[in-house]
């Protein structure tokens, strides 16, 4: 086996999630490449979830019974983890959601409904990026379509990254809130932080991190990042699905209103009007997504013991590892950067003019996962003319020969279609 400096004890990680075991089509070994669009669970995380519905299960934040404060110590102890392994000044900022896509549209939503200075209105501008997956597009124009507000965003370079050679004209003093993607699903940029947050600053606008991409797959610092609002999502770092999460700055949360009304987020209630519960609590309406978020602790606790530093190591050294194995591949273009440096471990390419589709199709066949299509970034097939592209993406489980198979695998693609 390819031995890589860096990369982590595969062998015995591997052992804890039974699905990397399982064979597909008649016998071919699983080579699971679509850790973007959903990571697997180990064992921890599964006996957590199932233990939670065999011996805790109960409504939380509301009954005076064992079982209902027994899970509402489970649900709030997986906030405080969530807390800490983002470096959250305080647990009340840490919202629980069902998934990244609602805590955008969350954001977005407070946003249109706020009084000054938070308001967007048809005086203000909305900044996003030409990389944003889909659920960091369509959030901000219905919002603008709201409002009247002017979207705008920053365009792309020919090597997939950000073209913030404009920075200036992008954000300027009209700008109420600038949302961008930390780590691209599509390209596999990771971008640039500081600059864009610097600007922001500026002009006072507020910045929104979708770091869906990126919290799986290093060391999160919200403090660091210096951003307002964070949001990501659980099943792409070994937690359930139907869990996400919205990190915002306390003051804020308390300023803005609510989106969704109902039970639990609620301090009184009459027939004319209401009061809220403090943050986060006002931006959880009904019964929360509580077994999940117990999951989501158990995998937080599970990436934390391995070490979000190594993880992120293992990853740079399987992609570099990667971009040097598809680039011998004839007629194999990647779409994003070309290099290991500033990249994530998600790697889209084209195969000649074989369409994206059968790529993944015949990689099927051999046993290998992979996602094709537009990965909900659509604008980037766009920029860059191409309908779809296949990607290869990678965890804390992926090894150096599951990358061999995928260039083995796209030999026998490009045999196949002669
Ligand atoms: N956003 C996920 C992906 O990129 C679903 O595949």
């Amino acid at each position: 086996m390819t031995q890589l400096p860096g990369l982590l004890d595969t062998e015995a990680i591997r052992k804890d999630f039974p699905i990397l075991d399982r064979t597909v089509h008649d016998g071919q070994k699983l080579v699971y490449l679509d850790n973007a669009a959903t990571s697997q669970k180990p064992r921890q995380v599964l006996d957590a979830l199932n233990e939670y519905y065999e011996r805790y299960n109960a409504n939380v934040h509301r009954g005076v019974h064992v079982l209902a404060e027994e899970a509402t110590a489970l649900y709030e102890g997986s906030r405080d983890k969530v807390a800490a392994f983002i470096n959250a000044p305080s647990r009340d900022e840490v919202i629980f959601t069902k998934n990244a896509s609602e805590s955008l549209n969350l954001v977005a939503n407070m946003l249109g409904w706020a009084d000054e200075p938070y308001r967007v209105d048809h005086e203000t501008e909305i900044v996003i990026t030409e990389m944003e997956h889909h659920s960091n597009i369509v959030p901000w124009q219905l919002l603008a379509q709201r409002t009247g507000a002017k979207l705008k965003w920053f365009g792309l370079t020919d090597d997939g990254r950000l073209d913030l050679s404009n920075i200036d004209e992008i954000i300027t003093e009209k700008t109420k809130i600038v949302s961008f993607v930390l780590v691209s699903n599509i390209l596999g940029t990771v971008n640039p932080v500081e600059a864009i947050v610097r600007r922001a600053q500026e002009v006072g606008a507020l910045v929104c991190i979708d770091a869906s991409q990126a919290a799986p797959h290093m060391p999160m610092d919200v403090q660091a990042l210096q951003a307002d609002f964070v949001a990501f999502t659980g099943h792409k770092m070994c937690g359930p699905t139907g869990i996400g999460v919205l990190w915002g700055r306390q003051e804020l949360l308390e300023d803005l209103p609510p989106f969704l009304g109902g039970g639990e987020m609620i301090e009184t209630v009459s027939m004319h009007s209401s009061t809220y519960a403090p943050a986060p609590h006002k931006f959880e309406a009904g019964t929360p997504p509580i077994a999940q978020a117990v999951g989501l602790g158990a995998a937080i606790d599970y990436l934390s013991a391995i070490g979000m530093d190594k993880i992120l190591a293992h990853e740079h050294a399987l992609t570099e590892y990667a971009v040097k194995r598809l680039g011998e591949v004839p007629d194999l273009r990647i779409i994003g950067p070309t290099t290991a440096e500033d990249r994530g471990a998600a790697i889209s390419f084209t195969l000649g003019d074989i369409h994206p589709h059968d790529v993944g199709q015949v990689l099927d066949e051999q046993g290998i996962a992979v996602r094709v299509g537009h990965h909900c970034a659509r604008p980037v097939c766009l920029r860059y003319g191409i309908p779809a592209t296949t990607r290869a993406s990678f965890y804390l489980y992926s090894t150096p020969t599951e990358i061999d198979a995928l260039v083995d695998g796209l030999e026998h693609v490009r045999n196949f279609f002669g």
